[in-house]
């Protein structure tokens, strides 16, 4: 590494040093969600538990609350909850990744860590060029970078990156996120023997490959997984066309469910789902944990016309990842659980009972707070509407004629309220974690989530409830590092 480059890294040090202070004062600082010690969070990349550790790196820029030259930021954790910073793990240093580090995947072999990612250079004239490029570990901190094992094959644009490795019988396989020479998205399959050596399968899906045509300019960090009897492909396609449910942002995260045949290459598919219906979601990854539970993270936060005006900017920061969730397979949808070890931050339980409400606006005493937990188990068929307000800045409405869940929020902007719609089959339960400025509510034991940052008055701790139902609440604090 030449001596200007490690003036970056240093550089990058000092960033954190110098806005240290700052940052730990923002109120909307989350408590228990991985954020960034300051600058910009997006992608969480290389998620894996390597000896017994768990490891989550993510994209980030040190430098400014905007995208950049990203470097690969990166936690361990023994348990999933109590986290530790670890140096940088990668930092946009050499020719092949001087414009970003982007987002990648790791894997474990031989005692080695190994990390895979896409080096994004831009030329003088802004064209450019993508290499995919390991880095291998031995102690699962200090990375060394053994440069590019993968070009731009033909037929694709230079928007071909993020990817995400596995092993299969003996044999490595790449997934990458690609757009063709006609500016469509799909998904393009690699295998090696060693990590080192690569060769085309080809696109398993997406535009040109199987229709898909209209999904989106570019997909981004796709993820191909068994969940069950299933392979799920996880894609975040680029600029959907907003169609009420199906697309309410531009960029939007989902999935396929189907059959991937290892002898042909043939993933034969569903329609595209969406994995959460919030405000705030995209580019999540999966890892399997040795207990063999499929894990998800998630970046909370979205690339859109309101991102930079978010109010923990003048604090030098800004986003973070989702809380981690476990993918289970059942009824024909992905459904996403809390992972258990949350419960590790529980404090304060309160609890009520067989509350009969009709219509009234109520608050219950102990049932309020700003990093909680809240568990509402409503009586089968009691529910004909329900509605919950968090700290008079978002508010969760059920409908029970239309089916309808709507989550809405003050928009950022302050030009009034937003919201986002899922369609469900009857409300059973809400699960709602809560932090300083997010909230994740998981519907129906996890069947449909929605997923939003909002930036109530920090001295605001009410939650209001109405509606025509019965229910029980339990609520608990929850309680990290503040
Ligand atoms: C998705 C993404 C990836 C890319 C990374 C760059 O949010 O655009 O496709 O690798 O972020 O930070």
């Amino acid at each position: 590494m030449s001596e200007q480059f490690g003036h970056l890294i240093n550089r990058a040090y000092d960033e954190v040093k110098k806005y240290k202070e700052l940052v730990l004062s923002d109120p909307y600082r989350l408590s228990y969600h991985l954020m960034p010690s300051v600058g910009f969070l997006n992608d969480p990349n290389g998620l894996i538990q390597y000896k017994g550790f768990y490891h989550v790196f993510y994209q980030w820029n040190p430098f400014g609350t905007m995208h950049g030259s990203k470097f690969w930021g990166h936690f361990s954790s023994p348990d999933l909850v109590h986290w530790q910073e670890e140096p940088i793990a990668l930092a946009p240093t050499e020719w092949y990744d001087k414009d970003g580090c982007y987002s990648g995947s790791a894997v474990c072999d031989d005692g080695h860590l190994y990390l895979i990612y896409t080096g994004n250079v831009k030329g003088e004239n802004g064209e450019r060029e993508t290499y995919q490029c390991l880095a291998v570990s031995t102690d699962g901190v200090n990375f060394e970078k053994k440069g590019p094992i993968l070009r731009v094959p033909e037929g694709y644009t230079a928007h071909f990156r993020d990817p995400k490795v596995w092993k299969h019988e003996g044999q490595w396989y790449m997934i990458l996120g690609a757009q063709n020479l006609e500016e469509k998205g799909s998904a393009v399959l690699f295998t090696s023997p060693d990590l080192y050596q690569w060769e085309m399968i080809g696109g398993i899906a997406g535009a040109g490959i199987n229709g898909l045509e209209e999904l989106g300019y570019m997909w981004e960090c796709p993820d191909l997984f068994p969940l069950n009897d299933q392979h799920i492909l996880l894609i975040s396609p680029q600029s959907l066309i907003k169609n009420g449910e199906m697309a309410q942002e531009l960029f939007q995260s989902g999935y396929f469910n189907g059959e991937f045949l290892y002898e042909t290459h043939q993933f034969k598919h569903g329609p595209f789902k969406l994995l959460d219906y919030g405000f705030d979601f995209y580019a999540p990854q999966t890892f399997k944990d040795i207990h063999g539970r499929t894990i998800l993270f998630g970046w909370m936060g979205i690339t859109n016309e309101i991102e930079q005006l978010q109010p923990t900017i003048p604090n030098k920061w800004l986003h973070a990842l989702t809380m981690p969730r476990e993918l289970q397979w059942r009824n024909g949808r992905i459904f996403q659980r809390p992972l258990e070890e949350l419960q590790l931050l529980r404090n304060n339980e309160v609890l009520y009972k067989d509350i009969q409400m009709k219509q009234q606006a109520i608050q219950f005493e102990g049932i309020q707070g700003t990093s909680a937990e809240l568990f509402i188990e409503f009586s089968p068929r009691e529910c004909h509407d329900f509605q919950i307000d968090l700290r008079h800045e978002a508010r969760l409405t059920y409908d029970d004629q239309t089916k309808e869940v709507t989550l809405y929020r003050r928009n950022i902007d302050n030009s009034g309220e937003q919201s986002r719609k899922c369609k469900i089959e009857g409300l059973s339960n809400l699960h709602f974690f809560m932090d300083e400025s997010s909230i994740e509510i998981f519907i129906n034991d996890g069947s449909e989530v929605m997923t939003a940052r909002y930036f109530p008055k920090p001295e605001d701790h009410c939650i209001t409830f109405e509606g025509d139902a019965t229910f029980n609440i339990t609520k608990w604090d929850l309680l990290q590092h503040k």
